[in-house]
């Protein structure tokens, strides 16, 4: 179906983490998927570096903007709407994607959206597979973020149902990547290798599966250092290690219990279909037996595909659209980036004031996120893979 003309044009700008992501949509559809990624930047530290990656945003931003227009064939002039992610991420590099989208819309004299980077994550599939159904059930799997979420309007009300309660399931991959010697980011290369090996070749523990656990709630740190604990034991006897075997069977344990609670909360909660989003989503296994768990559950299941699941600017434009379609305020210029923007926040709104010659608010930047009711520390973060 061709796109309506009277549905809002946005454009969406994301830079939580390592990938400078630019997006332009029109309502669902996708007109421009720009990412500049500094991923190879950040490989010989076997994680992301913060400052690295805030440089590689300050000098990927405009050319990025630039070929995003380019690609949609559209003059930023006729957006109605520029979007950025706020939070929760690296705080420098939100920084710079705040700013710049500040400074684009205050140019161009056009509303700011802040809105949440993973609202974002599960708000993208309307750009592959329609409208989100209301309520969501979403699972998202992400390098910072494991997540169950119940999403009856996502634009004003996503509420948590569980969360991991040590490391995220991506950056378990990328651990146990590091374990085997095979580089950053983790996931991409544990599911090549998991194809050639065999899931039932080790019995991994499945984190928080007993009687007497959080239903919703996941743990990777336990699995982690079990697998790191059974290679090192192959090591120490000087035995080769199967390194297939061990991708494919620590694969399967991340992907039974992910799929296991997430179809458990959608039975439990009413909810017959799920979405999965974030960048472990785009994992072959979990899209595998995904789909089959639910198909036996009666569950439809929503993917995107792996290009909208990894971080891009894409799903920041689909939600920033979302709230011009239901008339949501725009933030205020003294948006700020929140490393912690809580997931219950889709967006971050405020009184918009119109940009005019005498007001100067917008040049000021109020981004140091204090005065927050939820300014605590983000433990779950790729920082975290410096000390692990
Ligand atoms: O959503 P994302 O791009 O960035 C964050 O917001 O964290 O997710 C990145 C994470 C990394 O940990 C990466 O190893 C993981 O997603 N990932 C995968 C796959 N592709 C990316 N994990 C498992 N299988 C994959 N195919
Ligand atoms: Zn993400």
């Amino acid at each position: 179906m061709a796109p309506l003309t009277d549905e809002p044009l946005v454009l969406g700008i994301e830079t939580s983490c390592d990938e400078t992501g630019v997006g332009i949509v029109r309502g669902h559809t996708l007109l421009a998927d720009a990412v500049a990624s500094s991923v190879d930047e950040h490989a010989r530290f076997g994680g992301v570096v913060p400052e690295v990656a805030s440089r590689a945003h300050l000098e990927a931003m405009v050319p990025t903007i630039q070929r995003a227009l380019k690609e949609a064939g559209v003059s930023a002039k006729d957006l109605d709407g520029i979007a950025v992610t706020a939070g929760p991420g690296l705080a420098g590099a939100l920084l710079v994607g705040v700013s710049a989208a500040k400074a684009y819309a205050y140019a161009l004299g056009k509303p700011l959206y802040g809105v949440n980077h993973l609202a974002s994550h599960i708000c993208v599939d309307q750009l592959e597979h329609g409208a989100l159904p209301e309520p969501t059930m979403a699972l998202l799997v992400s390098g910072g973020h494991s997540s169950l979420l119940l999403a009856p309007d996502i634009t004003s009300d996503v509420r948590p149902l569980g969360s991991t309660i040590d490391d995220a399931a991506g950056e378990a991959f990328d651990k146990v990547a590091r374990v085997l010697n095979l580089g950053f980011p983790g996931g991409p290369v544990i599911d090549r290798y998991a194809r050639e090996g065999d899931p039932e070749a080790i019995r991994f523990p499945r984190g928080l599966t007993g009687p007497r656990d959080p239903i919703y709630d996941f743990s990777f740190s336990g699995l982690k250092t079990a697998v790191a604990r059974w290679i090192e034991a192959k090591r120490a006897a000087s035995e080769t290690v199967p390194v297939a075997d061990v991708a494919a069977s620590f694969q399967e344990a991340v992907v039974d219990v992910l799929t296991r609670k997430a179809v458990r909360a959608c039975k439990d909660h009413g909810v017959d279909h799920l979405m999965i989003g974030g960048g472990v989503a785009a994992n072959t296994r979990l899209r595998a037996m995904a789909e089959r768990r639910c198909e036996d559950a009666g569950i439809t299941l929503r993917v995107p595909r792996p290009k909208l699941c990894t971080d891009n600017g894409a799903m920041v434009a689909a939600l920033g659209a979302e709230m011009v379609a239901r008339g949501r305020a725009a933030s205020s210029w003294d948006l700020p980036a929140d490393s912690s923007l809580p997931v219950t926040e889709p967006h971050v709104p405020g009184a918009q004031r119109e940009p005019d010659a005498h007001d100067h608010s917008a040049a000021h930047d109020h981004s140091h996120g204090h005065g927050h009711s939820h300014d605590h520390v983000h433990e779950l973060s790729k920082q975290n893979l410096y000390d692990a």
